[in-house]
């Protein structure tokens, strides 16, 4: 006869924790890494990275990925299997846009804004990095945080190239790459400023017209945003700064103490308790 406690385990465990893990590896099935791409220095800091991500380098049956990471003259790039006409995704910290970005400060002038005076960063979503970048080529530290493996693969390769391209690597010698879940991130941590943008459901038409913005909504696990602001307030010493689509409710339904924005986003600014009455916008 089965002991007691044995049982009892098995009929305790968590439905929802495993119905959750098996959705992560049926995710993360669908990316894998062509382990015979490229060369030298690029192939070899990618095929470690894979490896130490738990990317699989084939899958069983072949032709089941949707995403493929291949390494090319250009660095580490996601391929869609599915839509071959949509080019591969990297990031570029030298592309134009992003420099553009930068340079002119006009269109992020917002985030700028919304972050204000704090000089520590924490971008709690990374994604590709771009809004990272921007804060970085301010003059902010940037602690960038991101959960998924094949974004944070990307992003760790465009920053190993801009280290290696004189203009880009005082901005990246600003920004720090750590891989995880922001809900794991340690209690006693702490920053001036914790930013978030996690993934929202675009409107097909909307997402189609930015590549970028179609893979990650194809990539990127949806998870419920639930705990990321209490979170951010818990950690942020000024202030928490959230990205939304200019008509898009309020994160987890909190009104912010106030909020920068033009027609491309807005950024709602949180308070910590202690800044409530003293901070200026
Ligand atoms: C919309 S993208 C961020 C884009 C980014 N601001 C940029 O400029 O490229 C959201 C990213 O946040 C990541 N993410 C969402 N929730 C997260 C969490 N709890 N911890 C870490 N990363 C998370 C997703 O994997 C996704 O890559």
């Amino acid at each position: 006869m089965a002991k007691p406690g044995l049982v009892c385990r098995k009929l305790v465990e968590n439905p929802v924790l495993v119905q959750m893990k098996n959705a992560a590896a049926k995710h993360q099935a669908r990316i894998c890494f062509d382990a015979s791409s490229g060369q030298g220095e690029a192939a070899e800091f990618a095929r470690s990275l894979t490896r130490e991500l738990g990317i699989p380098w084939q899958l069983a049956e072949a032709g089941q990925a949707a995403f493929v990471l291949r390494v090319d003259s250009a660095g580490l790039a996601l391929h869609s299997t599915r839509e071959a006409q949509t080019g591969p995704v990297r990031v570029d910290f030298a592309a134009p846009a992003v420099q553009r970005r930068a340079r002119d400060r006009l269109r992020g002038q917002f985030l700028l804004r919304a972050v204000g005076t704090g000089s520590e960063v924490l971008d709690a979503t990374a994604g590709l990095g771009r809004d990272a970048f921007l804060l970085a080529s301010a003059g902010k530290r940037v602690h960038l945080l991101e959960r998924e493996p094949a974004v944070f693969a990307l992003l760790a390769d465009g920053l190993r190239r801009a280290a290696l391209d004189a203009e880009l690597a005082p901005v990246a010698a600003r920004m720090e790459l750590q891989h995880g879940d922001f809900l794991d991130w340690g209690e006693s941590r702490r920053c001036d400023v914790a930013y978030l943008d996690p993934m929202f459901p675009l409107p097909q038409r909307r997402a189609r017209a930015k590549k970028e913005m179609a893979f990650l909504q194809q990539l990127v696990e949806q998870r419920s945003e639930a705990g990321l602001l209490a979170k951010a307030l818990g950690c942020a010493r000024d202030r928490v700064v959230v990205k939304r689509p200019p008509r898009e409710g309020w994160l987890e339904e909190t009104e912010p103490a106030f909020s920068h924005g033009g027609r491309v986003s807005r950024y709602d600014v949180y308070l910590p308790r202690s800044k409530r009455s003293s901070t200026r916008r």
